[in-house]
């Protein structure tokens, strides 16, 4: 059978057509890329510039009103939200959903997109955000006890009750967001509970929590331990190994008697009620999910020290084993060591993703420092609303150039093309390879040019790098000096070919100054002053 040349051309169209409809039809979902995993949305991958609201500020429309404007000026392209069950089920099995279809209607006016987070059965630990109707009728939802046999403003997760309630209202929430918004998708993914955690004693005391104590570990946990034996976190490994490497028995048998055997204990269990909550979310409307953790501080006792037994880096196995409907499990910031915590949760090649960081004045670094070194999914400074002048915030400032830069970091994704430095008083220079190049970079008050570099109060700084020829380089940040050499050849020159200031529109690079002279240090150095935050095209060349 012969085709006509139209024929054939209208059917390629179609075809074009209808693929291009299917990726918009997508649901968000995460894909990976190369060594890097990306949210899509839409049909295209995304990278969160987000803010978290503090807590009450989403319970009504006449407190968001002036907020919005706030998150635009800061250049978000996502909020994160509370979802709150005593809103949404205020009379049991009667949902109301009025308060979620106009957030997100106004996002969508306002071209953000946003993550709900479901505040249900433990909102930092706690239980304050389940209705009336399950804070008043304990028979039927029972408390965690502490060791004193203290009864705790906290859902025991070893009452089935409990857990029912609060996955049906999930299973209406995640019903609703696909009914009103699975063609837009403005809401892109969804936090399960919030800093879930035992306090204030490592583990639950309820009957039910000290029979599931006396039994055996699961035979599932027993099974994930023996076969990821090899990259268990050092903490588990060490006691399931100082008790003999037991294949069954109880937790103290297996993990021997103490406090971080309680903690082991409540992180399975809390991440097995999470996990078919989360499940039953899935099951409706499967977009991705996440948990979020209160980090611990160092030396500091579960339960009595820190919320026992959250989804964090000394307990993270039992977390994995009880969830494999969870997409993510993320770091919130409110203690100082971002390297360190960020490593731990990617040390087997994980996707991170911060939801929150306290709003201070390192977030502007660490954005493009998560978004550079870890190719993250997103950053998200807490209380993103409080600036009383928002365009004057420096998130704004690294949000502005990461959305311009996006597509190029889409394109690199996952491929060693992108690194990034953060730089302080304490971490003043960090030495990077790519390609042939080694680059050394140093906080821009090594140069000593400027009168606040001989205080101890160094703003953090950060740059991006990334590699798109094998001479041509884009640098991406603020407060930040950049030097080279080759790593091919010691004996060879690195010099500096051409560095050119610019941005991107619509995806296209356009130059604004040509950078020489003072600017570029006679040819010695690639420069962004603190205060500055610039784009800066450059090519390098070498010479005998
Ligand atoms: C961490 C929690 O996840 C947030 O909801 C909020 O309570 C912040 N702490 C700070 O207050």
């Amino acid at each position: 059978m012969k085709i006509s040349p139209k024929k054939l051309i209208l059917t390629l169209l179609l075809v074009a057509f209808q693929q291009t409809i299917f990726a918009q039809n997508q649901l968000p979902h995460l894909e990976k890329k190369g060594k890097t995993t990306e949210l899509i949305v839409n049909g295209k991958p995304m990278i969160i510039l987000g803010g978290e609201l503090g807590n009450s500020s989403a319970s009504t429309m006449e407190y968001m009103q002036p907020i919005w404007g706030k998150l635009k000026a800061m250049n978000l392209n996502t909020v994160l939200m509370p979802v709150y069950w005593e809103l949404l089920e205020k009379e049991e099995g009667k949902f109301d959903y009025v308060l979620l279809q106009q957030l997100i209607t106004e996002a969508r006016k306002n071209q953000i997109k946003i993550v709900f987070l479901w505040f249900a059965s433990w909102k930092n630990s706690m239980s304050s955000h389940v209705p009336a109707w399950v804070k008043l009728n304990q028979e039927r939802f029972p408390r965690a006890k502490d060791d004193k046999n203290q009864s705790q403003e906290i859902l025991t997760p070893f009452s089935e009750n409990n857990l029912q309630a609060d996955l049906k209202a999930f299973e209406k929430l995640m019903a609703f967001i696909k009914d009103f918004d699975k063609n837009e998708q403005t809401v892109i993914m969804v936090q399960v509970e919030n800093e879930i955690g035992m306090l204030p004693s490592a583990r639950d005391y309820h009957p039910l929590a000290n029979a599931a104590f006396k039994s055996d570990v699961p035979s599932v946990l027993m099974d994930y331990l023996k076969k990821n034996q090899a990259v268990l976190a050092p903490e588990i490994l060490v006691r399931w190994g100082q008790n003999g490497f037991k294949n069954s028995g109880t937790w103290e048998e297996i993990f021997g008697k103490g406090l971080a055997t309680d903690e082991l204990f409540m992180a399975w269990y809390f991440a097995k009620y999470t996990n078919t909550i989360t499940e039953a979310g899935k099951k409706i409307y499967p977009i991705p999910m996440f948990v979020n953790a209160a980090l611990n501080r160092p030396n500091k006792l579960p339960g009595s020290g820190y919320p026992s037994a959250g989804p964090l880096p000394h307990v993270i196995d039992l977390w994995k084993a009880a969830m494999p409907a969870m997409d993510l499990l993320s770091p919130d910031f409110y203690n100082p060591d971002f390297k360190h915590w960020n490593d731990l949760y990617t040390r087997h090649g994980e996707t991170l993703f911060i939801p929150e960081h306290r709003f201070d004045n390192t977030v502007m670094a660490k954005s493009l420092y998560a978004i550079g070194h870890y190719e993250a999914l997103g950053f998200s400074p807490f209380s993103i609303e409080s600036p009383e002048k928002p365009q004057n915030e420096p998130l704004g400032k690294s949000y502005a150039l990461l959305e311009q830069l996006t597509p190029l970091l889409i394109k690199n994704h996952g491929q060693g093309k992108i690194e990034a430095v953060l730089l302080d008083h304490e971490t003043k220079e960090t030495v990077i390879n790519l390609g042939k190049y080694q680059f050394t970079f140093r906080h821009d008050y090594t140069l000593g040019w400027s009168p606040e570099a001989k205080s101890a109060e160094w703003p953090m700084t950060s740059v991006i790098i990334i590699q798109t020829g094998e001479d041509e380089f884009y640098v991406a940040g603020s407060g930040v000096v950049v030097t080279f050499k080759s790593l091919e050849n010691p004996a060879l020159n690195i010099g500096i070919l051409k560095v050119d200031e610019g941005y991107f529109e619509n995806n296209i690079w356009k130059t604004r100054r040509h950078m020489n002279g003072d600017q570029i240090h006679q040819g010695r150095h690639l420069r962004i002053s603190v205060g500055d935050y610039e784009i800066q095209k450059l090519q390098l060349y070498s010479y005998k």
